[in-house]
């Protein structure tokens, strides 16, 4: 199935070389006209409406994902848009004329980029009443929320320390955590974060530069019993943050945005408090959700949240395909002022 208007080429960025200078890497991006891909047998042509930069793409550039393509390749890992042109299959027909968000990571496509083609199974179909800027930070930072949110659930926590919680997927844990009346004790890095969360209504800020950080820190997680924290940075505040919590406690790993291994872990409270230290994978967890139909309630749950007012990706600023550098100095610049997005 095809829309007759689709051009031929298309603008997109494209990382030539990986570089583990961040600096470097970004000001390799260029800007080209590359064909418009035809889609395949179970493929849709998305036409793209706004794609976000997160960490996993400023990872991906220095060669540090676990994603890794073909150099010169179209970067961007989620967007959001409407499908234009369809393979064959019965599930990509299926939603010609949709709007979807997707997570995609083909070798030779990306969102940033006027389109992109990807495996109908990787788009979430976007209900009518989402604003399509939500839409496109809504496949990867809301559903790795639920899955943490989950493991806190099930390791039936009475309170859940989050760091990095100036950012959009600790954002959603607390709305998911309050919720269910589960305390959150958050750890952000600069004083504004503090007063902003607290203006969100959360009761336990810490900034994990303060001197009495630790102390705070494990006086507050053994008075609310938390024994789940998830992190986001890695480097030694993983290991002070399993240091504080109680007995039985897991921390859940699901970021290195400090860039270091994880230290500082007291080894006898591995042998004789049973803490441990798991990490989560979102791709790992949609497929632990075998039956599509949990998938979809969870999709609806969510988008729901996001209709409602409930979730929000805060955003900060759209940029062209041509402002790419000066988008993502923005973004580095101020990570928990929001998303930046690129529009064709
Ligand atoms: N495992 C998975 O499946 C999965 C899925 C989704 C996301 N993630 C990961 O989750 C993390 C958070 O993503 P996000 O989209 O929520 O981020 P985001 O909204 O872009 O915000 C990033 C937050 O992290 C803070 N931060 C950055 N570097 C830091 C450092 N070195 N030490 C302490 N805080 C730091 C930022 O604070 P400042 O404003 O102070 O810089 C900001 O509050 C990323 O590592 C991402 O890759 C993993």
């Amino acid at each position: 199935m095809t829309n007759k208007t689709i051009p031929p080429k298309m603008k997109a960025v494209i990382l030539p070389a990986y570089n583990q200078n961040v600096l470097r890497a970004m000001l390799s991006l260029k800007v080209e006209e590359i064909p418009i891909p035809i889609p395949q047998k179970d493929e849709v042509l998305i036409k793209i409406e706004a794609a976000p930069c997160n960490p996993s793409d400023i990872a991906f550039m220095q060669g540090g994902y676990n994603i890794v393509k073909t150099l010169p390749a179209v970067s961007g890992f989620e967007g959001a848009g409407t499908v234009i042109s369809t393979g064959d299959s019965v599930q990509a027909k299926k939603l010609f004329g949709k709007k979807v968000s997707c997570f995609i990571q083909e070798d030779s496509y990306g969102t940033w980029a006027e389109y992109f083609v990807t495996k109908a199974k990787s788009c979430i179909p976007v209900d009518e009443n989402m604003e399509m800027e939500q839409a496109a930070c809504f496949a990867i930072n809301p559903f790795t929320a639920y899955g943490l949110y989950e493991i806190a659930r099930k390791n039936i926590s009475h309170a859940i320390i989050l760091n990095a919680a100036g950012g959009q997927v600790a954002r959603f844990v607390q709305v998911l955590a309050k919720a269910k009346n589960i305390n959150v004790i958050n750890i952000v890095r600069k004083k504004e974060q503090i007063e902003e969360l607290t203006d969100l209504g959360e009761k336990y800020v810490f900034d994990s530069n303060d001197e009495d950080f630790e102390n705070k820190l494990k006086e507050t997680a053994h008075l609310l019993n938390a024994t789940t924290a998830f992190d986001a940075v890695s480097g030694e505040l993983a290991g002070k943050i399993l240091n504080s919590m109680p007995p039985k406690s897991e921390l859940i790993v699901y970021g290195g945005l400090s860039a270091k291994p994880i230290s500082e872990i007291e080894v006898l409270d591995i042998i004789f408090k049973n803490k441990k230290i798991s990490g989560f994978n979102l791709n790992e967890w949609i497929e632990t959700k075998i039956n599509i139909d949990e998938f979809s309630r969870i999709s609806e749950e969510l988008q729901q949240m996001f209709i409602k007012g409930e979730m929000k990706t805060k955003i900060q600023k759209s940029y062209k395909f041509d402002d790419v550098v000066k988008g993502m100095r923005q973004y580095l610049s101020n990570m928990s002022g929001g998303k930046i997005l690129f529009i064709p």
